[in-house]
């Protein structure tokens, strides 16, 4: 029996994804990289903006045709669209709203509930032979080992859920209360995966650094009361460099907890990597406070200062929303000017997307038309452009040291990420593959540099 992945949204999505393998695989399942040839199919959702969920009524349409064509593919449904784990055999009460309204889906299961993805399994198709996951720790998701998808670079969970409550947000309804994952397990899942030849980790959460803060963290009174538990993560992930470990990044904190002694661990921390992506959704204080940013452009902006001051060279980059609700002209303008101020190397620009369950989307209209929030994004992705050829041309003539992660045969060039996480295409050969690499930057293009090998 085979099984595929549709993985959408962000990295956390990617990293459930994995665990969701390793358990199928348990199961018995084959993972096949042909989605029409699959017998089992699981879409895993992401629902921050309204087009990541039209994506999956498209893919849909198309299953509806495979389903004609072999009527034992079973469709399956988790990440952040998901209430509720349940499947078309369950009693009508019992069902997640999408069970009832889209035809081609057999179950859903919510992620942190993903142990239960055999008994949903049995329920949609009695008779199917699955071996009992009895294993330690799969009471909880976090503990289920990952079927990682690379053996150099791995993204490690640090936090579920969110407890910002940005007005636009759906995370915390969708992932609920922020939980930070104990330090023992996270710094297990590090070592085993430095062991076994990972170079790179990333530790995610939706809040990063607010790890061990919540208010069900100081509850659990698991992280103790003095240093700053995200800084004592770091320190200890840090010390895998020991054992081989060569980059730590992680992602994506608020600018609420990011602290000087958070900044000046950039320059102690041999591992931590000079890449600092910040969110700052806007560039006006009335705006980001409808938005419950709690920090003002100064704030942010008092952060950036001291960036750029201990780590000169490091890249800055963000996350912006533009056209949110009663967002003025002039308002757009502050954003416009803090970016031309600030020159992030890079930024996420999202158009607000009102979401069902928000505080948005109950207390004030969607009033930027879609015309002008378009236009907005085009203005800012045009000073986004210049910033970012700016900042790769200020590579040119370094020497950057590039994780490589692909080999373009058609070219024979390399292709990876320095720890600026700038990507750099170089001439090379498919061995560098999983190396570090040393590449003398000869030319900036908009999104990428390219290089000459220097090294390993
Ligand atoms: N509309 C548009 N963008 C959003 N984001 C989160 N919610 C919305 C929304 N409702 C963006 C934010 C966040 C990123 C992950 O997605 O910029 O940082
Ligand atoms: Fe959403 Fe805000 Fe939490 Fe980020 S910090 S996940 S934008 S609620």
């Amino acid at each position: 029996m085979k099984y595929y992945i549709q993985t959408l949204g962000c990295a956390m999505n990617y990293s459930d994804s994995e665990r969701v393998a390793a358990l199928l695989e348990k199961m018995g399942y084959d993972r096949t990289s042909v989605a029409e040839e699959t017998d089992l199919y699981i879409f895993n959702t992401c629902s921050i903006r309204q087009k990541g969920e039209d994506r999956v009524f498209g893919y849909l349409k198309n299953i509806i045709e495979w389903k004609k064509k072999n009527p034992r593919l079973l469709v399956g449904l988790t990440g952040c669209m998901v209430r509720r784990t349940s499947s078309k055999n369950s009693e009508k009460k019992d069902q997640d709203e999408l069970i009832k309204k889209l035809k081609p889906l057999d179950f859903t299961f919510r992620i942190t509930e993903a142990q239960k993805l055999g008994e949903v399994l049995e329920e949609v198709r009695p008779g199917l032979e699955i071996p009992e996951l009895k294993e330690a720790g799969l009471s909880d998701y976090l503990r289920i080992r990952p079927k990682y998808t690379s053996s150099f670079q791995a993204y490690v969970p640090i936090q579920i859920g969110c407890d910002k409550y940005c007005t636009y947000c759906i995370v915390p309804y969708a992932r609920g209360r922020e939980k930070s994952r104990p330090m023992e397990e996270i710094l297990a899942e590090c070592k085993t995966l430095v062991e076994n030849g990972c170079k790179e980790i990333t530790l995610g959460g939706q809040n990063v650094n607010a790890y061990g803060k919540s208010v069900f963290d100081k509850q659990s009174g698991k992280f103790g009361q003095n240093e700053d538990p995200f800084i004592t993560l770091l320190r200890e992930v840090d010390k895998l460099k020991a054992l081989g470990l060569k980059r730590l990044r992680f992602t994506s904190p608020h600018p609420r907890h990011f602290t000087d002694e958070l900044i000046e661990l950039h320059t102690q921390l041999e591992t931590l990597v000079n890449h600092i992506h910040l969110p700052v959704q806007a560039g006006d204080d009335a705006i980001l406070k409808k938005m419950n940013r709690q920090y003002t452009v100064d704030e942010y902006r008092r952060i950036w200062k001291k960036i750029k001051k201990v780590l000169p060279g490091g890249s800055f980059t963000t996350d912006i929303i533009v056209g949110f609700c009663g967002e003025t002209e002039q308002q757009f303008e502050g954003t416009r000017r803090l970016y031309e101020e600030i020159e992030w190397d890079m930024a996420y620009l999202a158009r607000y997307s009102p979401r069902r369950g928000t505080t948005s989307f109950a207390a004030w209209e969607d009033d930027v038309s879609r015309e002008e929030k378009a236009r907005r994004w085009h203005v800012l992705n045009e000073v986004l452009e210049r910033c970012s050829i700016r900042y790769n041309e200020s590579l040119i003539g370094k020497t950057l040291e590039v994780l490589v992660e692909k080999y373009n045969e058609e070219t024979g060039e390399c292709e990876g990420k320095s720890r600026e996480n700038i990507v750099v295409q170089f001439p090379g050969n498919p061995d560098m593959i999983g190396e570090l690499v040393e590449s003398k930057i000869t030319k900036a293009l908009t999104w990428s540099v390219k290089g000459a090998e220097v090294g390993i």
